[in-house]
């Protein structure tokens, strides 16, 4: 079998050295990068002289017929394809024949794989960017359908303070802004060409990096061959980035098992978002909030894996970094479909509304208002902390009613009394981004301001 890189070697490679080297079954997938940078790089090559018009002109056309074959599924892969940049060199030659030689003049795989894995990336975080923005417009629809409704908020899984229902929503939908922020942030700082680095040090040929890294769309070319072929930061970053939104999302799923167990009832779950049991005929199971934390684990593996490979790595490439990918396309794969399933899941949710009011309406839930009563009136807020907790106390204890118990007390009486009726303590938040009515209907402005601000961001990268 004769490989690309032969010329040295007395015999072929041995099988078990193709099988455990070979990247091409996952890094298919680069093959639109991989082509688009293979035609910057011979557009560059033209530039520079290296090749001829005609030259140019027809190893073009050959990419062409590989991006066709690609995307149509009629490329036929050979066995002495290592990875997809083997492949698309290979095939290209045959279409174009010994013209086909001079597609990997001035360039090596090391600064060819690295374009590829950036260029993935920045369409890839516009993807997963778009899929945010989807999975927050249903937050932010939800909340406004939600209107005043409230359940109890919890601090410790244990009652603390009523808070809307579209507070809670929106809480998930800003943790998930940040995301967005942070995939763009990453972007902006991958944005960086390596082609032209050649395997490590440059090359003695006439390139222009710099004309080749715009061809590409890069807003920027590397400064340093031996960093840009062995860079792989942007992939730690993006894993992590992909890995917090994986985590964002468990915690999203974590409350949802919650709410849509009997004990909670306080949403109810879509047929088609949720799943029976083979043997149990009563059961209907949260399964995508389940795995939302499941594959959260995986994530996080994903990025502890990528780190531990990249410690300790000499410069410059190494072949330890083809272990880039599967953890990246896994993150990227997985969190694109966790969007798109948490946004059904959210969009299509039941949610029980009289169920989380009659939770939130519990006497004790006012406990903070009566010690703020008391703070209103110029009672020390520690006394006054002290004064409610022996009220809650008699009560549990003595069976007696709280109510009862406030309206005897002399520093409370019928005034206090009236913060127990039923919403008022979710109505009494009025601080800036608070949980109640007023805060929260200001902060859905701000919200929704937010998502067309981020959208416009999205939009200007003309992605
Ligand atoms: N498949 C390789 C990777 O993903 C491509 C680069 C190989 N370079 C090399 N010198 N063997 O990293």
């Amino acid at each position: 079998m004769s490989t690309l890189w032969h010329g040295r070697f007395e015999r072929g490679p041995a099988e078990q050295l193709l099988a455990y080297t070979v990247s091409l079954p996952y890094d298919q997938r680069l093959f639109p990068d991989d082509i688009d940078g293979s035609r910057a790089h011979v557009r560059g090559l033209g530039r520079s002289g290296l090749l001829d018009e005609s030259e140019v002109q027809e190893i073009l056309a050959a990419l062409d017929r590989v991006d066709a074959e690609l995307s149509d599924g009629t490329f036929e892969f050979v066995p002495s394809d290592e990875d997809i940049h083997t492949a698309v060199e290979r095939r290209v030659t045959e279409l174009a024949g010994p013209v086909g030689g001079k597609l990997h003049t001035g360039r090596s795989r090391n600064d060819q794989v690295a374009t590829d894995l950036r260029l993935f990336t920045k369409r890839n975080i516009v993807a997963i960017v778009e899929r945010i923005l989807e999975l927050q417009g249903v937050l932010l629809d939800r909340a406004v359908e939600v209107g005043d409704a409230y359940l109890p908020g919890y601090t410790h899984l244990q009652r603390a303070q009523p808070v809307l229902l579209a507070h809670h929503l929106l809480a998930h939908g800003w943790a998930l802004a940040r995301d967005l922020d942070r995939l763009l942030d990453a972007r902006r700082r991958l944005d960086v060409s390596p082609l032209g680095a050649g395997a490590l040090a440059g090359s003695s040929l006439p390139l222009d990096p710099e004309a080749v890294a715009a061809d590409l769309g890069f807003a920027a070319v590397f400064d340093n061959s031996l960093d840009a072929v062995s860079d792989r930061d942007f992939v730690a970053e993006t894993l992590f980035d992909l890995t917090l939104i994986g985590v964002h999302l468990s915690r999203i799923g974590e409350e949802i098992v919650l709410w849509s167990s009997e004990e909670f009832g306080f949403c109810r779950l879509d047929d088609g978002y949720s799943t029976g049991s083979s043997m149990l005929p009563q059961k209907k199971n949260p399964d995508i909030a389940e795995l939302t934390r499941g594959k959260s684990g995986r994530l996080i593996g994903n990025l502890a894996g990528l780190l531990a490979t990249l410690k300790g790595l000499p410069l410059a490439y190494n072949r330890d970094l083809q272990e880039d990918k599967e953890p990246l396309f896994d993150a990227v794969d997985q969190i694109a479909l966790g969007l798109a399933a948490v946004q059904g899941l959210m969009g299509s949710t039941t949610f029980n509304l009289d169920r989380m009011a009659a939770a939130a309406d519990s006497p004790t839930s006012s406990a903070t208002d009566l010690a703020e009563h008391l703070v209103a009136g110029g009672t020390p807020f520690r006394e006054a902390h002290a004064i409610v907790g022996a009220l809650v106390r008699d009560s549990l204890d003595g069976g007696a009613d709280l109510a009862d118990l406030v309206v005897a007390h002399p520093a409370l009486g019928a005034d206090a009394v009236a913060l127990l009726g039923p919403g008022v303590a979710a109505s009494r938040r009025t601080t800036r981004g608070g949980a109640g009515p007023g805060p929260v209907a200001d902060q859905v402005v701000r919200f929704r301001n937010r998502l067309a601000t981020d959208r416009q961001h999205l939009d200007d990268l003309g992605a």
